[in-house]
């Protein structure tokens, strides 16, 4: 029931966030050096701001099933694919309006987020080796995670967050923030994407 809230009332977001994201030129081959490289960028401000105020509220709840979603894991394989691309990983994150994530709730919803978009990750890998403009690349890392594993991942936050005993306040709150969330992957995406 949550997860079908989830996705319908996050439908619209998806969509625009899918069709102003860069990676849809890595689905259409069309992508340029540059432009990957602002898309790393963006990806790892974006999942390293999230992870860092995600952490702290499931770090309370570190006895139950929440504790496997508790890691760096995503902003670190972007501080991988930047090493590749010989680029730093410095960004003035301070004037990034960050969601409200203070209670389990609130990082429910943008774990939603963050897990559901590896979904397409898996899709955006299988191109990666068709663009022409990244043929030098020596190593590609975020987009690259193993399908079982992100497949499995996926089912494991899904029957986590079924099985949350939450209250009809909290399964707003789950909503609401998945909706600041993908708002705040937008803001992150435009923000780069202008001071580079
Ligand atoms: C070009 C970029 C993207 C493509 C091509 C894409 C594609 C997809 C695909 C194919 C799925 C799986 C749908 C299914 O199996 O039912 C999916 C799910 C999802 N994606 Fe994306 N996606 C992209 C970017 C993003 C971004 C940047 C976010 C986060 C801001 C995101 C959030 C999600 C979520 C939350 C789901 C789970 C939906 C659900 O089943 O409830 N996606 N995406």
């Amino acid at each position: 029931m949550i997860l079908q809230r989830l996705r319908a009332e996050t439908a619209q977001q998806h969509e625009e966030t899918e069709a102003e994201n860069l990676a849809s030129k890595i689905i259409d081959h069309s992508i340029s050096l540059a432009e990957y490289k602002v898309l790393i960028l963006q990806n790892y401000v974006t999942y390293m701001a999230l992870e860092n105020v995600i952490t702290p509220v499931l770090q309370e709840h570190l006895l139950t099933d929440e504790s496997q979603f508790l890691s760096h894991e995503k902003s670190e394989q972007l501080a991988l694919d930047l090493k590749v691309l010989h680029m730093g990983s410095n960004y003035p994150t301070q004037e990034l309006q960050l969601p409200q994530i203070n209670n389990l709730a609130q990082a429910l919803g943008a774990l939603y987020v963050i897990e559901g978009s590896m979904l397409g990750g898996m899709m955006i890998g299988e191109h990666l080796p068709k663009c022409e403009a990244l043929k030098e690349i020596t190593a590609f890392h975020f987009f690259t995670k193993d399908k079982k594993e992100v497949a499995e991942r996926w089912r494991n936050f899904c029957s986590m967050i079924r099985s949350e005993n939450l209250s009809d306040k909290e399964i707003e709150e789950v909503i609401e923030s998945a909706k600041n969330t993908f708002a705040f992957f937008s803001q992150v995406f435009h923000k780069v994407l202008a001071t580079a």
